[in-house]
């Protein structure tokens, strides 16, 4: 069985692209099993240590509407013990006082609920103004930027999953 779960939401398949291009990264289906968040159950996380969790910002700084939907799901799932990474896409010269604010959104959330962050990302190479998804410098996981920067996708993709797989102890 799958280590890892990833647990994606999407609206116009940016991150859903994503999600697939993280799982080839990490060797695929055999490493990582990739759940549509709007199929999934809370029941679906209890089988693994290691969470992918990611989501597209929408509507001004919010999250995709199915994760959305599964916010207060969430109590619902034991995340302590539990290592988690983020990741989504976003669109920084369009929504740029609310850049990749889902990340930081369900990061808040999910560490509140005893998860424990791994994929910390520079904010290096981006250009916005306000993000939600901002830590101590840093953004919570990895943003991806298909509206503006498409063709930095598959090398921070590459490079993310590298640095996750160490983090995780994989
Ligand atoms: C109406 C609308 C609102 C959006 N709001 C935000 C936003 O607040 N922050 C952001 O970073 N991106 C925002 N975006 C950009 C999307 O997140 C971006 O296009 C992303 O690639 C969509 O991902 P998906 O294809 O996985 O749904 C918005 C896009 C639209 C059309």
């Amino acid at each position: 069985m799958a280590k890892i779960g990833l647990f994606y939401g999407t609206q116009t398949s940016n991150t859903q692209t994503a999600a697939e291009l993280i799982q080839k990264e990490f060797g695929g289906e055999s490493v990582v099993a990739v759940y549509d968040i709007a199929d999934a159950d809370a029941s679906d996380f209890d089988d693994y240590d290691y969470i992918i969790v990611g989501c597209p910002t929408w509507n001004i700084g919010e999250l995709q509407s199915d994760w959305e939907g599964f916010f207060d799901e969430l109590d619902n799932i034991e995340f302590k013990g539990k290592k988690v990474a983020y990741f989504g896409a976003g669109d920084q010269v369009g929504y740029a006082d609310n850049f990749l604010d889902a990340l930081g959104i369900l990061e808040e959330k999910i560490s509140e609920l005893g998860g424990t962050t791994v994929g910390y990302w520079s904010t290096d190479g981006y250009d916005f103004n306000e993000s939600k998804a901002v830590r101590h410098g840093n953004f919570v996981g990895l943003g991806i930027d298909e509206d503006n920067q498409s063709e930095l996708t598959q090398s921070r993709i590459q490079s993310w999953v590298t640095q996750i797989k160490g983090e995780f102890g994989l």
